[in-house]
């Protein structure tokens, strides 16, 4: 079915995040959520649906792990809720929060899955957000002390704890688009949450290492290489801007020490404060780089905008399908950070409108536009990129933010009104394609 060839020891795997699926939002001692209280603002969420219920994992999870070892799979990418395990997120924790990932670990080691956990999908809890949240910088020190209790908990058990997933979301979309809880549109703002989470990231890494566990440390970053296009030089320095101002304001802080040149000229007032000793906090050593990549960048400064070709078409969120700029990304990080460490593809993926027809869910395009960028990955690793695994996004269809439950980016589908999991052809066509992988094709 494919002429790819992965090293045999590549880690072939499925990723989620707990509000996306989880559900049981007030059970089990859970605290809320800063996206509890942002579904529950009118008109924030697309579809007006919430995170109350969406694929009841939170029940379901046994159902769930053998669906990915029916598929063949090494690994399982999920998120600890914050709330659930620490529900004022500082001083007391929920045992039974921790029991549930507890017992989604034993489900995971029973099955031959190895979990890759991250500490912060977005769901913060609302108590610290009352505090000021991200823009408080004593959350970043309260994060650190959540990182330090599931690394002394779990830290033996997982294959690696990333601290962050997309701190770019929730910093940018979350503080200045308005589009993601906290809901606010204040670029300083949304600056100086970004230097926040960097600095939770390095100092949640400074405890976690200082455990001594054998789970690999990183975080995960959503990246793209951005394209001019045109030559001209106002068309190359947007490009250059929109490269800083996405990719290169948390790849230059943590593997170069300091914010990108001309982001930071541009941003002026509203540049984030930063107090001395941060970058040395931030620049922690990290074992691995976790990638999401869903499209590129493309920067044009005319007046109409000249549009991307989207020559492959586009994905049910209108986002440019374009498989090279996978390639083009991790050969210039590669090429610009030389400390980088090995990378995990830990998110890609599309959304669908999917249906269910005679029990099964045809969506040929998923397959294709998988197989379109393990061919563009694979394209970079053989020009010396050091990539070791790759996450789909996602296992389950699920709660897509502010587009509620309205755009399906899952393998599998799910019917929210009978929790029926049905494998759509892309997910059988992922079995075939690991299969072959391990079969040394
Ligand atoms: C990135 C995020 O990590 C994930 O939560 C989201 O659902 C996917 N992108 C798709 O937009």
């Amino acid at each position: 079915m494919s002429s790819l060839v992965f090293p045999r020891d590549f880690v072939w795997g499925v990723a989620t995040s707990s509000f996306q699926i989880e559900g049981a939002t007030t059970e089990g001692g859970r605290g809320a959520s800063i996206w509890d209280t942002f579904c529950a603002t009118p008109g924030k969420i697309i579809d007006g649906t919430d995170g109350t219920v969406v694929c009841d994992h939170y029940h379901r999870y046994k159902e769930d792990v053998a669906i990915m070892a029916d598929l063949g799979l090494d690994a399982y990418r999920f998120s600890i809720a914050w709330p659930r395990v620490q529900p004022a997120g500082s001083g007391a924790w929920n045992e039974e929060g921790f029991k549930f990932y507890e017992n989604l670990l034993d489900e995971l080691d029973a099955k031959g899955l190895k979990a890759h956990v991250t500490l912060y999908h977005w769901d913060l809890p609302q108590a610290l957000q009352d505090l000021g949240g991200w823009g408080n910088r004593e959350t970043a020190y309260r994060f650190a002390e959540y990182a330090a209790e599931v690394g002394r908990r779990f830290g033996n058990r997982v294959a690696s704890i990333a601290t962050h997933n997309e701190p770019w979301c929730t910093a940018y979309l979350g503080n200045f688009h308005g589009r993601f809880a906290p809901g606010f549109t204040d670029i300083a703002l949304a600056n100086q949450v970004s230097h926040h989470l960097l600095l939770s990231h390095g100092l949640g890494i400074k405890a976690l290492r200082e455990l001594g566990i054998s789970a690999q440390l990183g975080i995960v970053l959503n990246q793209s290489d951005a394209d001019p296009a045109t030559d001209s030089a106002a068309d190359k320095r947007q490009a250059q801007l929109e490269y800083e101002n996405f990719t290169g304001w948390f790849m230059d802080p943590i593997f170069k020490g300091h914010y990108p040149p001309l982001a930071l000229e541009v941003y002026g007032d509203a540049a984030p404060k930063v107090e001395p000793g941060d970058f040395e906090i931030i620049g922690q050593k990290i074992d691995f780089l976790g990638v999401n990549y869903y499209f590129r960048a493309w920067c044009s400064t005319q007046n109409p905008p000249i549009e991307p070709p989207r020559a492959l078409g586009i994905t049910d969120m209108g986002w440019e399908i374009y498989p090279k700029g996978l390639t083009d990304l991790l050969v210039r990080i590669n090429r610009e950070y030389p400390n980088l460490p090995p990378i995990l593809i830990t998110e890609n993926g599309m959304a669908n409108p999917d249906r269910v027809e005679d029990g099964a869910v045809h969506d040929p395009q998923r397959s294709q536009f998988l197989q379109q960028h393990l061919s563009a990955l694979k394209d970079a690793m053989d020009q010396g990129v050091d990539v070791r695994g790759y996450f789909e996004w996602s296992l389950l269809d699920n709660f897509e933010w502010d587009s509620g439950l309205s755009k399906r980016f899952g393998i599998v589908h799910v019917d929210y009104d009978t929790q029926k999991r049905t494998l759509k052809d892309s997910a059988h066509w992922y079995r075939e394609f690991v299969s072959q992988q391990k079969r040394g094709n």
